[in-house]
């Protein structure tokens, strides 16, 4: 059995791929801590990276601290690690977003064993089999080809996402055409990305992420649910543009609150954003 000890090259480079995840105009508004003691990680905001005229409620920001980790989770799970998750754990401390508690390595774990509030064996080995496209995975910068995603890949899109407690859907024209007005009238935002070129229209391969609530956590399960089905996504070839939530966009007969677009299709490959050293964004205590 491999020892319950995390050694500084491997806490650092489980952070260097949470680090690889998207952020608002890659703002990388987090911040890890690795309590030792506890074979903990914490996963925090970085207010000193917020982006308040953007951003004013924070939405993003917990949405790309939750896409680190999930990224966070598919290496240490690529890494042989049980990760055992708790969303905004402290109510007196709404900056710990979230903690990562490493348990017992796979192998001299009989499934059994495991209690049902952990990640199965068969959820464990998905969210590894994850861990090659973290470096893959770039948002989309160049033209789409028109050219439809599978539906049997669409339908695993959609069950990405479910497991990070977020729904994935497809919208019906009418709806896709709202979600993009409402974002160009309200944000100014570019629309060409989620279009077709050809005819202007809503892309048939934009997807919504919605939740039934809107509190902060849904927005953490919103962010993992992205970025789980964008690394599914890029493993399958396929790349995306995203957008977050603009005021206005609520429906009132959709069945959730709508919180991020995605269009996926195939394009060029779009280089790698910098990022910060880890040295900047982890303590180890
Ligand atoms: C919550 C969120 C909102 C985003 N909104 C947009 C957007 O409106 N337009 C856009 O082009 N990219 C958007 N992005 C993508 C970021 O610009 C991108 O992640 C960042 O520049 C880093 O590049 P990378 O994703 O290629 O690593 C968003 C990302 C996140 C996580």
């Amino acid at each position: 059995m491999q020892s319950l000890i995390l050694d500084t090259p491997t806490v650092t480079s489980l952070v260097r791929a949470a680090t690889a995840a998207p952020s608002l105009h890659n703002a990388q508004p987090w911040r890890f801590r690795f309590l030792t003691d506890s074979v903990t990680f914490q996963v925090r905001a970085s207010l000193d990276r917020a982006l308040p005229r953007e951003d004013p409620h924070g939405r993003a920001l917990h949405m790309g601290c939750a896409a680190a980790l999930l990224n966070l989770r598919v290496a240490a799970a690529h890494a042989g690690w049980l990760p055992l998750t708790a969303l905004l754990p402290d109510p007196y401390d709404p900056r710990l977003l979230a903690t990562v508690r490493l348990e017992r390595p796979l192998g001299g774990l009989h499934p059994e064993a495991v209690p049902d509030t952990e990640p199965g064996p068969e959820d464990l080995a998905a969210l590894a089999a994850l861990h090659p496209a973290i470096r893959r995975r770039h948002t989309c910068r160049q033209p789409f080809r028109e050219e439809p995603v599978p539906v049997e890949l669409r339908a695993a899109l959609c069950q990405a996402a479910g497991r990070e407690g977020a729904r994935l859907r497809f919208p019906e024209p009418d709806e896709a055409w709202r979600l993009l007005e409402t974002s160009r009238d309200a944000e100014g935002r570019d629309l060409a990305p989620f279009t077709t070129a050809t005819t202007g229209a809503p892309s048939p391969n934009l997807a919504v992420i919605g939740t039934t609530e809107d509190r902060s956590v849904d927005w953490l399960r919103t962010g993992q649910a992205m970025e789980r089905a964008l690394l599914l996504a890029a493993g399958h070839g396929l790349t995306a543009v995203l957008t977050c939530h603009t005021p206005g966009w609520h429906e009132p007969h959709a069945p959730d609150h709508p919180q991020a677009m995605i269009r996926f299709g195939y394009a060029p490959a779009s280089p790698a954003t910098p990022r910060r050293p880890t040295s900047l964004v982890l303590d180890i205590v």
